[in-house]
């Protein structure tokens, strides 16, 4: 008997929707009325890291099965799945994972994407190949990069990630990124109290006057291995509170309908920081992301308990126009608001890990 572990997702599979013809061409909303408007597509399932809230080494250690390169969507499924989403009015793709960066030849699928025309291109990494990397996105088409960042303090940053990996290195990454013009630059850092919580000043601090824009995020309890608990969340009201004291904030009407972060701006002119509320404010009402997992299936929400096999219809040989129907009617009977519904009990139950269906 193998004592191999099975990967903590979900392969449940839905089946398709049936809500009747789809005009070819036409654009849905869900049934709560929100529009489909950014893809975000894990193109990895692996992580160099072993951040103790992502992947804690306990589940993803070495025994750990991670999808066989077969499963795995090729650049040209990608691409093509994509050109299918832009036409039901995607208009930013994220490419996240695991650590995007990790797979191989990534630049190449940033050329293939930014051909498909107008799409805001971004990337959600950990920052660890970027000082090497940056420029090579940059010249692929890569619009701009959100870095992962827990903590500026070497020693909560090597035990937050779980691989000993410097806090120095991703600073380096960061200034690549800035040099080789990938901006705005957003910095990630999710908060767990008692963990990292003593280290949001000082974060706010480094990157005030930078340009570059630092997010808080509550920790979620995406998954079923990080063993969330509401007592490790720090409200982003307290995370703006205690920012605020020291270094005087205002609010900022959002960029855009759906934004994720709150934004507010430092007084004196010297940028602006995000707070990412997803347990205290819950932003399902504008929530119009749908995640492409590394083996093709679409999931609503990031807390969904299955997703819909869109890889099968590719390698079925169905046709764009049944693949575009396909999402449609996906996106038509899509109902979900998990952060709005969260309560204890839901929190244990069995979600999808989320270094497989992307941040
Ligand atoms: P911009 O495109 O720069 O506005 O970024 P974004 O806020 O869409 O993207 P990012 O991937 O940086 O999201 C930041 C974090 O917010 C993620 O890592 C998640 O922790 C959280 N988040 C993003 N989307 C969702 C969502 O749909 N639901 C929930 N509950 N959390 C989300
Ligand atoms: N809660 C909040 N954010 C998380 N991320 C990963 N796991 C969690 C969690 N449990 C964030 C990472 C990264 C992005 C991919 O998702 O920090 O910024
Ligand atoms: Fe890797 Fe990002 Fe998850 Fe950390 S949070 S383990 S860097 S995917
Ligand atoms: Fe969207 Fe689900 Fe997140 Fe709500 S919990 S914002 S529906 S992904």
């Amino acid at each position: 008997m193998s004592d191999r572990i099975i990967p903590l997702v979900d392969a449940r599979r839905m089946p398709l929707p049936d809500v009747g013809p789809l005009a070819p061409g036409s654009r849905v909303a869900d049934a709560l009325g929100r529009p489909l408007r950014d893809l975000r597509i894990s193109v990895t399932d692996r992580c160099n890291f072993r951040c103790t809230y992502c992947m804690p080494k306990d589940v993803f250690g070495p025994d750990y099965a991670f999808l066989p390169r077969r499963e795995v969507l090729t650049f040209e499924e990608i691409t093509r799945l994509a050109r299918i989403f832009k036409d039901h009015g995607i208009e930013k793709i994220r490419l996240t994972g695991g650590e995007p960066l990790l797979r191989r030849d990534l630049e190449r699928l940033i050329e293939m994407l930014a051909g498909l025309g107008e799409l805001d291109l971004t990337l959600t990494t950990n920052g660890s190949a970027l000082a090497r990397k940056a420029r090579a996105l940059r010249d692929a088409g890569l619009n701009r990069l959100t870095v992962s960042l827990d903590s500026l303090d070497d020693a909560v940053f090597r035990a937050m990630n779980d691989v000993d990996f410097p806090v120095a290195a991703v600073l380096e990454g960061i200034d690549a990124a800035a040099a080789a013009g990938l901006a705005p630059l957003k910095i990630n850092m999710v908060v767990q109290r008692g963990v990292n919580d003593h280290t949001i000043v000082a974060m706010a601090r480094r990157f005030k006057g930078t340009g570059h824009i630092v997010r808080f995020i509550e920790f979620m309890d995406v998954g079923s291995s990080n063993g969330w608990r509401m007592d490790d969340v720090v409200p982003a009201a307290e995370v703006v509170r205690r920012i605020g004291a020291e270094l005087p904030l205002e609010p900022v009407d959002p960029n855009y309908y759906g934004e994720v972060a709150e934004r507010w701006r430092y007084r004196d002119g010297g940028g602006e920081i995000g707070v990412i509320a997803s347990v205290t404010r819950a932003f399902c009402r504008s929530c119009t992301r749908a995640r492409l997992s590394t083996d093709g299936a679409l999931y609503t929400c990031l807390f969904a308990t299955g997703g819909y096999d869109l890889r099968a219809l590719l390698r079925g040989g169905a046709s764009d126009a049944e693949i575009h129907a396909a999402i449609g009617r996906i996106w038509r009977v899509r109902g979900d608001r998990y952060s709005e519904l969260r309560t204890a009990h839901t929190a244990q139950l069995r979600k999808i890990e989320m270094s497989y269906i992307g941040g």
